[in-house]
């Protein structure tokens, strides 16, 4: 084991780009037209034939790989997007989730700062970037645009536990900001909501959603023998650090999204105390890394 307590290394650097802030770089994104909680009225009108034409792209390279690779929950309600050819107007998808699980989805411009995102998640609101990638930038883009935003997140939303456990997710991050905790919440996110894995009686899935967008890493996800792929357990996971610039060393396994849910639900106040406590021990544990005695899953 190479855990170690360095507290910057190259490997996770600050925290996941999740949120604007974040990343080494000022976010993308025309910042002057969002409201003081950071969201924004979608133009549907300024998108021009060509970014409709990268959507329709990326969703079909992304739908034909779903089978066998993407959870089932995130397959039966991908079509809640609606037409695949467009990018979807916001207020249409919002209204159809709206209805399926209280969710909605609000426009922002990109990246938004931690505290604005906790907010918006504890309201039921998913923050969505409008902006979509330029046609060189189809493979991979460094900031979440419309495409991972939308296709890779907002089906689950229509999931019932997931949307629940979502929304306890942002009233966690309300009270970690105050804890000082965001770095150690923000490893949840990383390895649950966007890079998460589920066990199925039809063998693992993926349902987090930089997996979901990804052209090259939903497979290597599921298939490759490469990752290594770890049962979920909070503290565990909260010692772990994360890749930010290849596909995941390390892989987390759930059971079901209501055992996310539950082992969720508690105060988070004091497994930050004992993973504080753990870490100061025995060090962070690097991507990519088993301890030993731990239950591994193979593909
Ligand atoms: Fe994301």
């Amino acid at each position: 084991m190479t855990a170690t307590t360095a507290p910057h290394s190259p490997v996770n650097r600050g925290v996941a780009p999740v949120t604007y802030g974040t990343g080494d770089r000022t976010p993308r994104g025309d910042y002057a037209r969002a409201r003081a909680d950071y969201t924004c009225e979608q133009d549907w009108a300024a998108y021009a034939a060509a970014d409709h034409d990268t959507y329709r792209r990326l969703y079909a390279r992304q739908l034909q790989q779903l089978p066998g690779l993407a959870c089932d929950e995130f397959i039966a309600a991908v079509r809640q997007l609606g037409a695949p050819e467009h990018i979807p107007r916001f207020d249409d998808v919002s209204e159809r989730l709206l209805r399926a699980t209280g969710w909605q989805i609000v426009c922002v411009p990109g990246l938004i700062p931690e505290e604005a995102f906790f907010a918006l998640l504890a309201a039921r609101k998913f923050p969505v970037t409008d902006w979509i990638r330029r046609p060189e930038e189809f493979d991979y883009v460094v900031e979440p645009d419309v495409f991972h935003d939308l296709f890779g997140h907002v089906p689950l939303l229509f999931n019932r536990s997931f949307a629940d456990y979502m929304q306890a997710y942002g009233a966690g991050g309300l009270k970690a900001s105050r804890l000082d905790a965001c770095e150690l919440l923000a490893r949840l996110y990383w390895y649950t909501v966007e890079f998460g894995l589920i066990a199925t009686p039809q063998g693992l899935r993926a349902y987090g959603a930089g997996i979901l967008s990804s052209a090259g890493e939903l497979r290597y996800s599921i298939t490759s023998a490469e990752p290594r792929r770890v049962a979920f357990d909070l503290q565990r996971l909260m010692r772990s650090r994360y890749r930010i610039d290849t596909y995941q060393a390390t892989y987390v396994v759930i059971d079901s999204f209501q055992q996310l849910f539950e082992a969720t639900a508690p105060d988070f106040r004091p497994v930050y105390a004992r993973v504080r406590e753990t870490i100061a021990a025995a060090g962070e544990i690097d991507a990519g890394i088993v301890l030993p005695g731990e239950r591994q899953f193979r593909t």
